[in-house]
């Protein structure tokens, strides 16, 4: 797992907060002894439109209001939460420096290297870093190094604390899922060693395609595609408003002409796939895929994995990063699994409740 946090105090107690575009998502994780997980309570919540835009906090109260109601579903508050920015906020690049440098000088090194490739003044953001591992010089040390936007940072924590939640760690958005997202290689065959994978994560307003091997990122792409489309189009059809479309839409009761608006979507997707596998394969060295994933609020339409599976010729299964985790008897598997997709990021930022 990534452990790079832009703010990070240690804390035993710990939920995952996932301020998206749709909704607001809480997941809290356990372990036993011997570090076997087991999810204790998660609850997805939805937010007016418009209150996040582009990862932006746009309506304040919106979200605020929107976390309440998902704390009074969630039962007690969590102690603490890990929230997330996303990756737009934040740039992050690989820097190598000598091994065995104390604490303090790995300090001021990331801090000068920063200074030179940051768009933005030092002091306006935010920065941690985390040794990677050797690097292709002997005697040389690999480091991420990230540098998110101050004021992005204390927007989320702003919400989270008019909602009446203590910040605990700030992460980043891509690195929360590609923690949960090692949960599900791990399902894979032989855990996909050596494979490589393709992550495509739909949501409401876009699609991310990352290509990963052994929990290394190859690459990756965002695009403006996602359910909003579909949400839309049963809008228009039945006359609906946006908001009625999209709670009908996720509580499964829209009347059988649905599966007219629901396959054109499931192959559009399909098609967005595709795309952005073939740009893959030119942009990069690369020319297959071994998996995809899929994973976001789109992921859980059943019968898409077979569609998108079908049209690309790669074996493609769903995201469920609580697949092996034991399950609090309190929660419905049924549902658990069918929303378990969308809840990628909100698992990965609960997972930085076992951080070292
Ligand atoms: N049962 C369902 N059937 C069809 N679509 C669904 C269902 N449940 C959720 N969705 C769709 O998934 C999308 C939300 O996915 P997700 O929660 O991953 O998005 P988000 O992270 O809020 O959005 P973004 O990443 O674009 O900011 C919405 O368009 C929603 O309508
Ligand atoms: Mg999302």
């Amino acid at each position: 797992m990534i452990d790079i946090s832009l703010l990070s105090s240690r804390s035993r107690q710990l939920a995952g907060l996932d301020i998206s575009s749709s909704s607001v998502k809480l997941v809290e994780l356990s372990a036993n002894d011997r570090g076997g997980l087991r999810i204790e309570r998660y609850v997805i919540e939805l937010l007016p439109r418009d209150a996040v835009v582009d990862g932006d906090i746009a309506n304040f109260d919106g979200v605020a209001d929107g976390i309440r109601r998902a704390l009074r579903r969630f039962g007690s508050n969590p102690k603490n939460v890990a929230v997330a920015l996303p990756v737009t906020f934040v740039s992050t690049k690989k820097i190598v420096m000598p091994d065995g440098l104390r604490e303090l000088d790995m300090e001021l090194q990331v801090e000068s290297e920063a200074a030179q490739y940051i768009p933005f003044a030092l002091d306006e953001v935010n920065i941690d870093f985390q040794v990677i591992g050797p690097a292709g010089t002997p005697g040389d040390i690999e480091v991420l190094v990230a540098a998110a936007r101050k004021d992005k940072v204390e927007d989320r924590i702003g919400v989270a604390e008019a909602a009446g939640l203590k910040v605990a760690v700030v992460d980043v958005e891509s690195f929360a899922i590609e923690a949960a997202f090692e949960l599900v290689v791990e399902q894979l065959p032989n855990s996909a060693r050596g494979k490589l994978v393709g992550l495509v994560n739909i949501g409401a307003s876009s699609t991310t395609f990352t290509v990963l091997r052994d929990g290394q990122r190859l690459y990756s792409r965002e695009q403006q595609f996602g359910g909003n489309q579909l949400t839309q189009d049963i809008a228009r059809q039945f006359g609906m408003s946006t908001e009625e479309a999209e709670s009908a839409k996720r509580g499964d009761n829209l009347p059988p002409e649905y599966s007219d608006l629901l396959r054109p979507f499931m192959d559009s997707v399909a098609l967005e796939v595709s795309r952005a596998l073939q740009f893959f394969f030119t942009s990069t060295q690369y020319n297959a895929v071994d998996y995809l994933v899929l994973a976001g609020g789109c992921a859980v339409i059943p019968g898409l994995a077979e569609i998108v599976g079908g049209r690309t010729q790669v074996q493609t299964i769903v995201a469920n990063p609580f697949s092996d985790m034991a399950q609090s008897s309190k929660l419905a598997s049924k549902k658990l699994q069918a929303e378990a997709p969308s809840l990628m990021a909100a698992c990965g930022l609960a997972l930085r409740r076992f951080d070292e």
